[in-house]
């Protein structure tokens, strides 16, 4: 059964929209037809938080609250969800919510102008942890950008909430909350407005029949990158399939050969769970983006958007992954290198989904990467590198090394990878292979870096990797 009406609680009560446009921000719609102005718009492309909104979902019974975007996410996604927004956190008797009134006292707020998104990423976390580290601080508050208050009070405000209770409005309205929740369970959604269609299939059978009957429609999951098709670019996106509405791609696991990544799981979910078996997949993972966009997008979003500078490209490139893809008839599993052919452009066919990531569980291998990118937390990559090592008796048995950001597309270092298989580590084998670099690799200059600049990045990346191999101990500043 389909409807064309999303329903999605707010405020504790249920509300429905017919056909809403599929090219709707939530940003716009709160602002222009919920008239709640507290929730800004800074960047409209993820950068900034200011537009931060908190989403409450139903996972196990249990809510999870999720900081997002909403200048970049769509209104039909809201469906099956509760919306909160920065008003919502005052009770109705006026008073502030303990976390607003954090803000306050520890003076974290100068114009005022990032601090509903402060405070709506600073709930989420309040939400979901019980005691706020400041690692966790943080992470919570990496992808919020504030121009003049600087970031220690609101650290400081941040780390007042371990000494208050977590016995909120919301806690004491979570029953009815879960009850709501479970009352709007989502139906598959077929949303016509004007010329645009939107549809969220509830499984991939579903899916497929969607696919065969409108090829040309965009896939959209955490839409991190596709809707700013919309908000940047200002064009039309006239017929979407949102994805992540399939919960039976929402999946990890893992046998003793492999980990299978389903293509909706958030990243946030796979950055905690790799950390047990590559833990410098989870050092990238928190370098990407934010907790607001780690918390929607997708591994199969970033490999379908194919990148040159796609974080975790070169990562399940170096550790031979495969994917699996999916038409209305048939499974295909192919290697991921080989699938990126040109600048943005992979072997993905109309009609075809990727409906799962495999990650070989290389037991033997010493697995290492590194990001290089201007800022810390939400930036993207100048260099990204990635290297996957098996040694025996002191000599190279097998090698992977795949850089991002060196090539018009996420690559592979074969000459590299040649001149160090069957050798020992010695000064002369590294400094051969950093110089076959230059065969590999014809990095450009951008904005971001100069082809000098990566190439020569690069070449230390990879040295630096074979000194913490032969040191046995990590060389960083950041772990
Ligand atoms: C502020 C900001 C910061 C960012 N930081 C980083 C960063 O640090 N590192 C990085 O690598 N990227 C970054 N990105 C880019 C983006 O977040 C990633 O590429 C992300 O992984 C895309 O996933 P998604 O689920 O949001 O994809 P979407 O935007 O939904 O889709 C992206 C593309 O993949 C296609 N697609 C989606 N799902 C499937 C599927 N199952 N099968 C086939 N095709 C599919 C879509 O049609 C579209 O072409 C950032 C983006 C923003 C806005
Ligand atoms: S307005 Fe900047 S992240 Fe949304
Ligand atoms: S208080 Fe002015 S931008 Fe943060």
């Amino acid at each position: 059964m389909t409807s064309g009406t999303i329903r999605f609680i707010h405020k504790n009560k249920v509300l429905s929209i017919h056909n809403p446009d599929p090219n709707e921000t939530i940003l716009n719609f709160v602002r222009a037809k919920l008239g709640k102005t507290g929730t800004k718009e800074g960047c409209a492309e993820g950068g900034c938080g200011a537009c931060t909104i908190v989403l409450g979902e139903l996972k196990k019974s249990k809510i999870i609250y999720k900081a997002i975007n909403a200048c970049i996410a769509f209104v039909p996604t809201l469906a099956g969800k509760q919306l909160i927004l920065v008003e919502d956190l005052v009770s109705g008797d006026g008073s502030l919510h303990p976390i607003q009134k954090a803000i306050i006292d520890y003076h974290g707020s100068q114009c005022g102008f990032c601090t509903p998104g402060f405070v709506m990423s600073l709930f989420a976390m309040y939400k979901n942890y019980s005691f706020y580290k400041d690692d966790i601080i943080r992470d919570s508050i990496s992808g919020n950008l504030c121009r003049c208050t600087g970031y220690r009070p609101i650290i400081d405000a941040a780390k007042s909430l371990n000494k208050i209770s977590k016995f909120d409005f919301f806690k004491r309205n979570q029953q009815l909350s879960i009850s709501l929740l479970k009352k709007i369970k989502l139906k598959s959604i077929v949303i016509s407005n004007k010329n645009r269609k939107y549809f969220a299939p509830k499984n991939v059978n579903e899916l497929k029949k969607i696919l065969k009957q409108y090829p040309n429609s965009k896939l959209l999951s955490g839409g991190t990158d596709v809707s700013l098709v919309v908000t940047k670019e200002r064009k039309d996106l006239d017929s979407l399939i949102y994805m992540n509405s399939i919960d039976e791609l929402n999946y990890i696991k893992k046998n003793k050969n492999y980990i299978e990544v389903g293509a909706t799981t958030p990243l946030i979910d796979f950055e905690l769970f790799i950390k047990k078996y590559f833990p410098d997949f989870a050092q990238i993972l928190k370098r990407y983006g934010s907790t607001q966009i780690r918390n929607i997008c997708t591994i199969a979003g970033n490999i379908a958007t194919a990148s040159p500078i796609g974080d975790t490209l070169p990562l399940l490139l170096s550790l031979d992954s495969q994917i699996i893809i999916k038409d209305k008839d048939k499974t295909k599993i192919l290697p991921l290198n080989g699938f990126f052919i040109n600048y943005r452009k992979t072997k993905l066919k109309k009609g075809q989904f990727i409906h799962s990531i495999r990650i070989p569980l290389l037991l033997k291998s010493i697995f290492k990467a590194y990001k290089i990118s201007k800022r810390i937390d939400d930036d993207i990559s100048s260099v990204c590198a990635s290297f996957n090592v098996e040694l025996k008796n002191n000599k190279v048995k097998k090698i992977r090394v795949a850089y991002g950001g060196m090539a018009n597309i996420p690559k592979r270092a074969i000459y590299c990878e040649k001149i160090l298989l069957n050798s020992s580590l010695s000064d002369n084998i590294i400094n051969k292979a950093k110089k076959s670099l230059e065969k590999d690799f014809k990095p450009i200059t951008d904005v971001r870096a100069s082809q000098k600049y990566r190439m020569e990045v690069a070449k230390n990346l990879l040295e630096k990797c074979f000194l913490e191999i032969k040191q046995k101990k990590l060389i960083r500043i950041n772990t």
